[in-house]
């Protein structure tokens, strides 16, 4: 069921979690699929929900980073870094706390744990409410498009979630960066709605994990596997033209004539309204009738570095499917 999020659909919500039923809510990155983090039937019930395999580690969604030092083991990188980006669209991958109330399963029994501090009122509520952190994967099934919208999440989990927190279409779109910051240099795990360069601009260089050994990456962000934002028809990249039977993902104020359906991800070339653009119209061009997804080149720059990541994967069919 999707309700407006209220104080007393909230408190509901609080409870369901409490009790560990699961609750999708909006976060300014994309929706999530939420469980007590410090309960493991409650973080099974997510994987189960999701069709996700198990080995993929969960982000607990935090208030703040008082509240992220019990669960990980805290350092200056971490704090600079909170300072600046939380509340907000960065993950820290950190040591989990010795007796960290992290369920295990949700660290996929890594020693490692994520945690976020979301930027959403509702999501901030909500933890509020529970007073535990709460674990979320964007709420959508294993392999799909992560959901930006309320009707998203109800189309792709159906009556596998009970309650939906309608908080309207997510700021950001895209997922939160995922930095990892138990090796000397951080490491980008999955470039995201915080920019490596504004990441830079507070502690420097950082590595990106797509120049690591593929299998060094995989192991390091299970989540990154390659076709892991998967529409159910092809996608093109790069295209300049566009033939009839295909669907067009533009950018900017000239996007070749002739598709099917053209999707402008953002006529004035903006970066960020591309990015919360981009996993509905990657929806709205999924559908019977159009053949094939072509999409038009977006710069390697600031949010475009997260927005092609994203493109590459759906473009990839290594037939994986199995991310989150
Ligand atoms: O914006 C977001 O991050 C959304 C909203 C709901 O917060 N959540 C999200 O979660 O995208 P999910 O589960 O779809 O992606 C989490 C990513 C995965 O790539 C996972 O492998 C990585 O974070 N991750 C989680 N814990 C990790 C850990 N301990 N070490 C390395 N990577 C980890
Ligand atoms: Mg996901």
């Amino acid at each position: 069921m999707i309700v407006e999020p209220t104080a007393a659909t909230i408190a509901e919500a609080a409870k369901l979690l409490r009790e560990g039923g699961l609750v999708a809510f909006p976060t300014e990155t994309v929706y999530g699929l939420g469980g007590d983090a410090t309960n493991e039937r409650a973080v099974a019930a997510i994987f189960e929900a999701k069709g996700r395999p198990q080995f993929n580690p969960l982000i607990s969604h935090v208030l703040d980073a008082g509240e992220a030092r019990r669960y990980v083991q805290w350092n200056q990188t971490a704090d600079k870094l909170a300072r600046r980006f939380w509340p907000g669209p960065l993950t820290l991958v950190l040591p989990r706390a010795p007796n960290s109330p992290i369920a295990l399963l949700a660290t996929a029994g890594l020693d490692t744990a994520a945690v976020r501090a979301p930027s959403h009122a509702v999501a901030q509520g909500l933890i509020r409410a529970v007073g535990r952190p709460i674990a979320a994967p964007s709420a959508n099934r294993s392999g799909a498009v992560s959901p930006t919208r309320a009707e998203h999440v109800a189309e792709s989990l159906g009556d596998r979630v009970t309650l939906v927190l309608d908080g309207g279409p997510c700021r950001v779109g895209l997922e939160s960066t995922v930095l990892d910051l138990t090796t000397d240099r951080p490491i980008v795990l999955r470039p995201g709605g915080a920019t490596r360069e504004a990441i830079e601009g507070v502690i420097g260089p950082v590595a990106l994990s797509d120049a690591l050994p593929t299998g060094d990456a995989a192991l390091k962000s299970p989540g990154q596997l390659k076709s892991h934002y998967a529409p159910g028809r092809p996608v093109r990249l790069n295209a300049t033209s566009v033939s009839a039977d295909e669907g067009l993902l533009a950018f900017g104020p000239h996007p070749p004539a002739g598709a099917m359906l053209t999707c402008n991800l953002s006529p004035s070339s903006d970066l960020g309204e591309a990015a919360a653009n981009l996993f509905a119209q990657l929806r709205a061009l999924d559908r019977p009738g159009i053949g094939r997804i072509a999409v038009m080149p977006i710069p390697e720059r600031g949010l475009g570095l997260a927005i092609n990541d994203r493109l590459r994967r759906a473009a990839a069919d290594d037939g994986a499917g199995s991310g989150g």
